[in-house]
């Protein structure tokens, strides 16, 4: 089968890197035909340079990196320095990219290449606040029907949340953009924290990376013994969360994961519960399905996906 073409919608992040570095990691299983950079865990400026620092860290500076929004549809930007550091990318030390940022705007380069590639073809991996999308689908509303799928990191239910008691970080920061989305119609598969709360990087896991023995593996070593320290202090937990390589494991391996098709609306009506997803997991509501809600995974099989993936860079 060939592999799935994709845009990667991100905010590296640790966490994000990690997921750009398994999709660089699997040309058999994904074409990234580009990378379209959003503000969310720190400002577009180093959103957009992070990502660049992550390609050429896996040896593809010919892949092409776009700058899209740099705030929000309707409210001032959050950003998460306190989980990702002042950088971003914070943990291993790694070299300013060279290569070089696209002109063309992030939105413009998903409108184009939906518009220019045969409708169903071309998946969107969004990592990060869905600002972009929901933009490129206001400007252009029939690039609806050309997306193959949309495979998100975002939102909760039993885990609510992570940035308020109610919403997790990638739907809180532009909750008006995940509304565009979750009401596009498009076949929308959701990660929550319910399910990369169980993507745990346990130190075994951790030292796995780092006995890769190449820069990439020594680098994800790092990344993640810096953005540990917030999940550990904040749930006492004894491990990282992975959240964003979810995204790409399960568009290469969707088996590993389970979940359920529900009714999944966002609340952006209520500054309590300002970015919840309002996941109807037991179906007790007439609201129709719209969106593939992840609950649990084989964590075991997923990383050792992700890290025979890393050995190839
Ligand atoms: O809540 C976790 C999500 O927010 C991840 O995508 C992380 O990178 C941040 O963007
Ligand atoms: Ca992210």
């Amino acid at each position: 089968m060939s592999p799935r073409k994709i845009i990667i919608d991100t905010d590296p992040g640790q966490d994000d890197a990690v997921a750009i570095l398994l999709a660089l990691g699997s040309p058999e299983d994904v074409d990234v035909l580009g990378i379209t950079a959003v503000a969310g865990n720190v400002p577009l400026d180093l959103t957009q340079k992070n990502a660049r620092i992550v390609c050429e860290l896996a040896g593809r500076p010919d892949i092409r990196v776009f700058a899209g929004c740099d705030h929000p549809l309707g409210r001032p930007l959050v950003t998460a320095e306190h989980v990702h550091g002042k950088s971003g990318l914070d943990g291993p030390d790694l070299p300013d990219p060279v290569m070089p940022l696209q002109d063309m705007h992030g939105v413009d380069f998903i409108i184009e290449t939906l518009r220019t590639h045969e409708a169903g073809t071309v998946t969107l991996c969004a990592l990060g606040p869905l600002t972009n999308l929901a933009t490129a689908l206001q400007r252009a509303p029939d690039i609806a029907q050309r997306v193959q799928q949309i495979i998100l990191m975002g939102g909760a239910y039993f885990e609510v949340g992570n940035i308020t008691p109610a919403a997790e970080f990638n739907i809180y920061v532009d909750p008006e953009a995940a509304d565009v989305v979750f009401k596009s119609g498009i076949d929308i598969v959701v990660l929550p924290l319910d399910v990369t709360h169980k993507a745990l990087v346990t130190a075994p896991r951790n030292d796995a990376f780092r006995d890769l023995g190449n820069p990439v593996g020594a680098a994800v070593a790092d990344m993640t013994d810096f953005f540990e320290r917030f999940d550990k202090e904040k749930y006492g937990a004894t491990a990282a969360p992975l959240h964003d390589p979810c995204v790409l494991a399960y568009l290469i391996s969707p088996y590993i994961f389970t979940g359920r098709f529900i009714n999944v609306e966002i609340e952006t009506g209520s500054e309590l519960t300002m970015g919840m997803t309002v996941a109807d997991w037991w179906r007790v509501t007439d609201r129709a399905p719209n969106a593939t809600f992840i609950g649990d995974l084989d964590a075991e099989a997923f990383f050792d996906l992700l890290t025979e993936r890393l050995a190839r860079l």
